[in-house]
């Protein structure tokens, strides 16, 4: 939700942040600006900024019509519309009334109607409608008072209520950055006579792979000579550096047109990933990373999961999971409605918070509201550095790489398999009934890359059956047990990318409502559970004759081998046969290529679908 960049070094600074912005555009598209200041003799600089509604490539035009002078300290902004319309005036960089200040923005100031009425009766003039003007011209008030901007900044965030990243430049600091941040994301690239700001590291990373994670509440000065970090009263903060572990080439398309196309086919690699040095020689898993004890696993007797979107539907098949193996009571809950209930919590609850990102604010709060009520904090992500991770007592990272497309796919994949990994895990310290069957799952699990890639091998007739469907105006899933999640997901997929009608249903539940929506040639895709669980696969089939005798085009997901779906398919895509509780693994990939290849059939960008973003970072 919106993407930031800031640098100062000795490079021009417009390229390294348009660069920057192009692989922060999945944060936001809804507006891109910068602000340069340009090189000069003078201890006061001028500051140049561009702006342009939409996405960035109207900015780019815009700067190769127009080109800024040239400079080596700038910022960039990519916008994800909160407070105001996504128009040119609303865009970011926002200055304040002299001009000589420019402040952009991740977040949603909440107390911005006083802060703005306070202004405008002390005679500042604010012409957008967002929150983060204000900032500009409290900035200006407070440097009239004397300091750096980083002291200004420091003031300011004081008077703030809300989330934000906030990154300024000041005409009088010429040599300086500031970045500010509280519930936002920032990170700090650390370079050699240069140094950079972003919201994510893919921004700096084709520069350095050395970051530095910031804080909650921290100031950062950046000049090319240095970096410094304090709390918002200015004592010097604590802070991590780390190493990222993967290179320019993840943050590209890589021949590929779209980055989701990338992501979908570098799934096997992701799960593998995700399993790497997970599973020892002697056949158990070792998961001591995770930072929570097998002590404090044994004393947890119920388990709540918080996420949202498509890390909802990954809890939910987590639950199917921890109960059997685990055996532990585990109830999901969407994060944004977890925080406004009572949830009945104990020292003994283990709540786990499902995000890729690390930064999505529901998530964030969930995990917060749990924290209060004294629950152990177990986080899986994806982001390393990210704020998420900072906040739970333990972490498993899924280590699927940069995701760059705003529909999640491999992310889901590693969620999965590290929910996996964890409810085998609780299983094998805990020593639960099913002990023999926990330790064939952890060699079956290790064979599910292939099964993947087997699955990434047979959607050419997927593709075909999208293109031949993209005019449809209604899609229904139906799926039964770990098949209703991902008859969720695969509607969730649709609606995001196509932009057309799509419900997930539990097959059991048709026959009390959904059944009405069924008529003649409506498409409806059923994942079929595999024949081992007879009476799951038995209930589905019979699901499947009754849509079909209604009108319903049905396109059927079984696994190879399963001969009693075929009368009663109008498409078949067959999928390898794994254990029930990983189908999700093979069942899930169909519906994501279905979902690209339709909403591409109908000339959709699918990186970038309309009104998303991909990091949710406001409520
Ligand atoms: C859908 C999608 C979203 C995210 C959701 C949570 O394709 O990507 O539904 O899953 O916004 O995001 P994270 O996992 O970053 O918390």
């Amino acid at each position: 939700m919106c993407g930031i960049v800031g640098y100062v070094g000795t490079r021009p600074a417009l390229d390294v942040v348009v660069e920057g912005l192009a692989r922060l555009e999945y944060r936001g598209y809804d507006s891109a600006g910068v602000a340069v200041l340009a090189d000069g003799g003078s201890d006061e600089r001028e500051l140049v900024t561009a702006k342009r509604a939409g996405k960035l490539v109207n900015l780019r035009n815009a700067l190769d019509e127009t080109p800024p002078p040239a400079g080596t300290l700038g910022m960039g902004h990519t916008r994800w519309a909160t407070h105001g319309a996504p128009n040119d005036r609303n865009a970011h960089p926002h200055l304040d009334c002299s001009g000589k200040v420019a402040v952009i923005h991740n977040g949603i100031i909440e107390n911005f109607a006083a802060l703005r009425a306070e202004l405008e009766e002390n005679g500042h003039k604010l012409v957008s409608d967002t929150d983060t003007e204000a900032v500009a011209h409290l900035l200006e008030d407070e440097l009239r008072g004397g300091g750096t901007l980083a002291d200004a900044m420091r003031r300011v965030c004081g008077r703030l209520e809300g989330a934000f990243t906030l990154v300024a430049v000041h005409t009088g600091d010429p040599d300086l950055v500031v970045g500010a941040r509280r519930n936002s994301p920032l990170v700090v690239g650390v370079g050699d006579g240069e140094n950079f700001l972003a919201s994510d590291v893919a921004a700096f990373i084709a520069h350095t792979r050395d970051a530095i994670e910031l804080g909650q509440d921290q100031v950062v000065e950046l000049r090319a000579s240095g970096v410094t970090v304090t709390d918002f009263e200015g004592r010097p903060a604590e802070v991590k550096e780390y190493h990222v572990d993967w290179d320019v080439s993840a943050a590209e398309k890589g021949g590929y047109d779209y980055f989701m196309l990338k992501e979908i086919a570098e799934q096997p690699r992701a799960v593998a990933d995700t399993l790497l040095g997970r599973i020892a020689a002697d056949g158990r898993l070792v998961l001591d990373e995770m930072r929570i004890t097998d002590q404090e696993l044994r004393e947890v007797d119920k388990i709540i999961i918080v996420a949202c979107g498509t890390s909802y539907h990954a809890g939910l098949i987590a639950k199917y999971a921890l109960e059997h193996w685990a055996g532990l009571p585990c109830e999901v809950e969407l994060a944004s409605e977890f925080r406004y209930r009572d949830p009945i919590l104990s020292r003994s609850t283990l709540v786990i918070a499902i995000s890729q990102s690390g930064e999505t604010m529901d998530a964030l709060m969930a995990v917060r509201h749990a924290r209060e009520q004294h629950a152990k904090l177990l986080g899986i992500c994806n982001v390393n550095g990210s704020t998420l991770p900072r906040e739970c007592d333990g972490v498993l990272y899924t280590h699927a790489g940069p995701e760059v497309a705003v529909a999640s796919t491999k992310a889901f994949l590693t969620q999965l398999v590290a929910v996996y990994l964890i409810a085998l895990y609780i299983a094998q310290v805990r020593g639960t009934k099913w002990g023999d069957e926990v330790f064939a799952m952890i060699q079956l699990l290790a064979q599910m890359p292939e099964k993947v890639e087997k699955v990434l091998e047979t959607m050419e007739p997927v593709r075909e059956l999208a293109r031949s469907l993209a005019n449809e105006r209604s899609v229904l899933f139906l799926g039964r047990h770990v098949g209703f999640p991902v008859a969720l997901e695969g509607a969730l997929k649709l609606k995001e990318l196509a932009y057309m009608h799509a419900e997930g249903f539990a097959a059991g539940e048709l026959k009390h409502g959904p059944i009405a929506l069924i008529e003649e040639g409506l498409p409806v895709i059923v994942v079929v559970p595999p024949r081992a669980r007879a009476v799951l696969h038995d209930k589905i089939v019979s699901n499947i004759q009754e849509i079909r005798a209604r009108g319903a085009r049905t396109i059927v997901i079984a696994e190879e081998g399963d001969e009693t779906v075929e009368p009663f398919a109008d498409t078949l895509i067959r999928v390898p046969a794994v254990p029930t509780l990983f189908q999700p693994l093979v069942t899930t990939v169909p519906l994501q290529v279905f979902a690209c290849e339709l909403a591409t059939a109908k000339g959709h960008d699918v990186d970038q679908p309309r009104n998303l973003a991909k990091s949710v970072t406001v409520e």
